[in-house]
């Protein structure tokens, strides 16, 4: 009889730079996107399984140390759903445990880094079953994750930066998994330090239009087209960008694409508007501070009205006293910036 083994693994969160938004088929995206891992979130996922078990499927889920109905239901539908490419689930017993080292209401998605977690056990389970070694395979688990959540495919790498969706520019990208890339060396390189985000909580509630929702409707947007161009152009001058370390021009797509996204969701049919008037101040205030001192400090946006503040590792200590001075008092929280640990 076989017995129960164990797999863990660890997930960090990501931000796009350049958005995926609107998606076809199973899961792909309509537009090829980038993202930046977020240090300091992260999602942990332990599996205690057993191949061919006479009750195989999700047995147990615990979230945090606790049972989660809603959470278990929704990896139940998605292991469900990937039993074709999958089938390990067929015969395996599954007792999942996960949690994120960021508050659950703190507004930051936590699905990306947490079915990536997801997935990156998934697949250290086939290894083991197929009496592989545990090499960490990113085409896999990505695809895995993608199936789960479209950006979840962009957080399996550790800590690097992601492109997901086939690019004009670059044939070794794909729509069916993310490809990572280390442009933190040339960002180090010129700058000194890694590219780092701060997250401003603006609103921490759950908001109205859900990812899914808003996804669907650019499939009827009037700016279609003019969209997913855009984001292709995007992605080529961003990748040049980072690689040659030109914050500047770096920043300037970064900024384009937060709003862009928002755009997008305010000239829909239906329209709607995740932005909060805070949103907006706080933007005015970032654009202000960059002008009269000269530095790199960016921002970019998620689908919901919180602030990423996009800056290299050099400039931490003066723009978090900024931070401190003149953005806290319009936020109601801050997840300070940490580069994401090399394991
Ligand atoms: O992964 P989803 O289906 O939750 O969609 C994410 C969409 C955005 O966060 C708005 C953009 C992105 O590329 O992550």
């Amino acid at each position: 009889m076989k017995s129960i083994q164990q797999v863990h693994s660890k997930a960090y969160s990501n931000i796009a730079l350049v958005k995926y938004w609107g998606k076809t088929g199973r899961q792909y995206p309509l537009n090829p996107s980038l993202s930046l891992p977020i240090g300091q979130c992260f999602s942990s996922c332990t599996i205690d399984f057993k191949l061919d078990s006479q009750s195989p499927g999700l047995q147990s889920f615990q979230f945090e140390e606790k049972e989660h109905l809603e959470f278990k239901n929704r990896i139940k539908i998605y292991l469900d759903s990937v039993q074709d490419v999958f089938p390990l689930i067929k015969t395996t017993e599954m007792h999942i445990k996960t949690s994120n080292n960021f508050p659950h209401s703190a507004g930051i998605a936590s699905s990306a880094s947490a079915f990536a977690a997801l997935a990156l056990a998934l697949v250290k389970i086939e290894n083991f079953a197929q009496d592989k070694p545990q090499d960490h395979d990113t085409e896999r688990s990505s695809l895995l994750a993608r199936l789960a959540s479209g950006s979840a495919c962009r957080s399996v790498g550790h800590n690097d930066f992601a492109i997901w969706g086939e690019s004009k520019w670059n044939s070794n990208t794909s729509n069916n998994y993310a490809r990572f890339y280390d442009f933190d060396n040339s960002v180090k390189k010129q700058y000194g330090g890694a590219l780092l985000d701060t997250v401003l909580v603006v609103d921490s509630s759950t908001k109205k239009v859900s990812s899914s929702e808003g996804h669907a409707l650019m499939n009827t947007h009037p700016y279609k087209e003019a969209r997913i161009e855009q984001a292709h152009e995007n992605i080529r001058v961003l990748y040049a960008a980072l690689t040659s370390g030109d914050l500047g021009v770096a920043g300037e797509i970064i900024e384009n694409e937060a709003l862009s996204l928002h755009a997008m969701m305010m000239t829909s049919y239906p329209s709607f508007t995740l932005l909060k008037p805070a949103s907006l101040l706080l933007i005015e205030k970032i654009k202000t501070y960059r002008e009269e001192n000269n530095r790199h400090l960016y921002f970019t946006l998620d689908a919901g009205p919180n602030l990423h503040l996009i800056y290299p590792a050099c400039e931490k200590e003066k723009i978090e006293s900024f931070i401190r001075s003149d953005l806290a008092q319009d936020t109601e929280s801050i997840l300070w910036a940490q580069e994401p640990k090399n394991e």
